[in-house]
């Protein structure tokens, strides 16, 4: 890729990741969808016949190559305005977007992710158009790093009083007894894994608002979680140093986590 790719100089483009489990990608149709909606967002035309399914397949193909094709694995899908000579505005015409792909052996955080994580919440330092999954993710690396240093595992940022999600992951949590989570407006990424949690939490029949929690609510969590394709259903167990609820897993966590790992494991959904 060129040095003067603007992905690399500006951070001009945007990126989907994808969970593979026996060579099977988990939510294709809706990894593609979001990219779709990305790339037009920030106004990358795809060249030729290119399109976020041959992305997938060229996926499908590493992992194979890669000895991926069992076990679990993640795809990264990065896509720039292409390569041009420095200058803010968008390249003349013609230019044909930069487009990477790759493949990597993938963990599950299984240990963690059994006994709850530890969060701490951050200011939200980022742009008006969080529901773009782009490569601008400064405030992001920023609020991550700032997490591992205090021992947590995610940063939970806030806006103008609103937690809106994490610096990685989206997030639910039970206030009064009640399931919510951040509505999908341009404060949040509208998250893959946060939208099939949707899905299964109708389907076992957990009620669920779409209702941002403010900070000031955060001391009446009995329950927290965060979710993210790399993430799955993570507990939260402790913010900024206190308990959440009784310290431990919540009952509704638990459940959810249950179905989601049920459906990840059932391959349905998967290509
Ligand atoms: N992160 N919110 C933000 C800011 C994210 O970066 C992510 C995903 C999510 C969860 O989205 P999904 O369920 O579609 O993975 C929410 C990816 C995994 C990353 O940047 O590596």
């Amino acid at each position: 890729m060129s040095v003067e790719d603007r992905g690399f100089v500006f951070g001009d483009g945007v990126y989907e990741v994808l969970r593979s489990i026996g060579g099977k990608f988990f939510a294709t149709r809706f990894h593609n969808e979001r990219l779709t909606r990305s790339l037009k967002g920030v106004r990358i035309e795809l060249a030729g016949k290119d399109s976020p399914e041959c992305f997938t397949e060229i996926g499908r193909e590493l992992l194979k190559e890669n000895g991926l094709a069992s076990g679990e694995a993640t795809l990264y899908m990065q896509v720039t305005r292409g390569a041009a000579t420095r200058a803010h505005y968008f390249p003349t015409p013609g230019v044909a977007p930069g487009i990477y792909i790759s493949v990597a052996k993938f963990e599950p955080p299984a240990e963690l992710r059994d006994r709850g994580a530890a969060a701490i919440t951050h200011p939200d330092l980022r742009w008006g158009r969080c529901d773009l999954k782009t490569l601008n993710l400064l405030p992001n690396v920023l609020a991550s790093q700032t997490a591992k240093e205090k021992g947590a595992f995610e940063a939970m940022l806030i806006r103008d009083g609103i937690v809106t999600e994490g610096a990685k992951t989206n997030f639910f949590g039970v206030v009064d007894g009640s399931l919510r989570t951040h509505p999908t407006d341009t404060h949040i990424l509208p998250g893959i894994t946060r939208a099939v949690l949707k899905d299964l939490a109708a389907e076992v029949r957990i009620d669920l608002e779409e209702r941002p929690i403010r900070a000031d609510e955060i001391p009446r969590l009995s329950e927290l979680f965060l979710t993210g394709t790399t993430t799955d259903v993570m507990p939260v167990v402790q913010l900024d140093g206190a308990p959440v609820g009784n310290g431990k897993p919540g009952e509704l966590t638990r459940r959810l986590q249950k179905v989601l790992l049920e459906s990840l494991a059932s391959g349905e959904g998967s290509d």
